[in-house]
């Protein structure tokens, strides 16, 4: 891989992929749905905390899910052939140099994956190459600018701060959901629109609470305390005041709100 992953790969992430993929299912995929015999390549699959949802959505799309990370890959597979699909296959690949012929895919989706990218806009453009003419793209993130909460918390927006950071000086760019209508514009996409996805949790909707803010976004600022702490960016006790004060919005009063970008695009050309 190119870049540092910030997120990781222990169990505990693997855990938090799913339960935000679980949790945010309507929220990101209700309107995707791929035609009867396409040709859809996912690029970054992970887990494949996406790929069996987008596969059971469309179950007549064929479906190449490709990450840079084996153990990723062998996890999806096992998902996936769980899940009783057979309609998507894997590799191992970097998105960067992926072996595939131009213009060989129907429709390209990339999913929390740009974020972790020093150079998102050449990722598109390499994306854009494989599309046919007249073929989509959907790239979907996360932008944690967009987290607001109730009670307000310096403490926690500090702890929240620690992640961009790390993600910065790995190359990445968790506020990055703010530019996927200038990325994908500038990578040459027509037709691109972006849709805000406002996951609004309060107390009256306790799968949200549990697997969103408690198991999605504060179980990922929890995983990145030792090295905030070891880059020297927070001291200990201030990161563990921001923990308990993002938990404290999981409480009967509490509010948290989120942001997601989904943007959509087609390559130039006739189809
Ligand atoms: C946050 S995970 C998202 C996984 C999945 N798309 C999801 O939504 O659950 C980001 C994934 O991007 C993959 N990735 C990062 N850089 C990559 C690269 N250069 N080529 C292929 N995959 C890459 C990582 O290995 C990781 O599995």
């Amino acid at each position: 891989m190119s870049e540092a992953y910030v997120h990781g790969y222990h169990p505990r992430e693997k855990e938090r992929l799913e339960d935000q993929a679980g949790t945010l299912v309507d929220l990101l995929h209700a309107d995707t749905a791929y035609p009867h015999g396409s040709l859809v390549l996912e690029v970054g699959c992970g887990v494949g905390a996406q790929t069996v949802t987008l596969a059971q959505r469309s179950p007549n799309a064929r479906f190449l899910s490709v990450d840079v990370s084996a153990d990723s890959i062998a996890e999806a597979t096992r998902r996936v052939d769980g899940a009783g699909l057979d309609n998507v296959g894997f590799q191992q690949a970097d998105l960067f140099a992926l072996p595939f012929a131009a213009e060989s895919f129907d429709h390209v989706f990339v999913c929390f994956v740009l974020e972790h990218l020093s150079r998102p806009a050449a990722a598109l453009a390499g994306l854009s190459r494989l599309l046919r003419p007249g073929g989509s793209i959907t790239v979907i993130e996360g932008d944690h600018g967009s987290a607001y909460f109730y009670p307000d918390s310096p403490a926690a927006h500090a702890a929240t701060q620690c992640l961009v950071t790390l993600q910065r000086e790995a190359g990445g760019n968790a506020l990055i959901g703010r530019q996927v209508y200038p990325l994908m514009v500038a990578a040459g996409f027509d037709a691109v629109r972006v849709s805000p996805r406002m996951v609004y949790v309060d107390s009256s909707r306790p799968d949200l609470v549990d697997g969103f803010t408690l198991k999605t976004f504060t179980a990922m600022i929890e995983g990145i305390r030792e090295p905030a702490i070891g880059a020297g960016l927070i001291e200990p006790e201030s990161f563990d005041v921001g923990v308990r004060d993002l938990r404290r919005t999981t409480e009967a009063d509490g509010v948290f709100c989120y942001t997601f970008f989904k943007g959509v695009g087609e390559k130039r050309g006739r189809a």
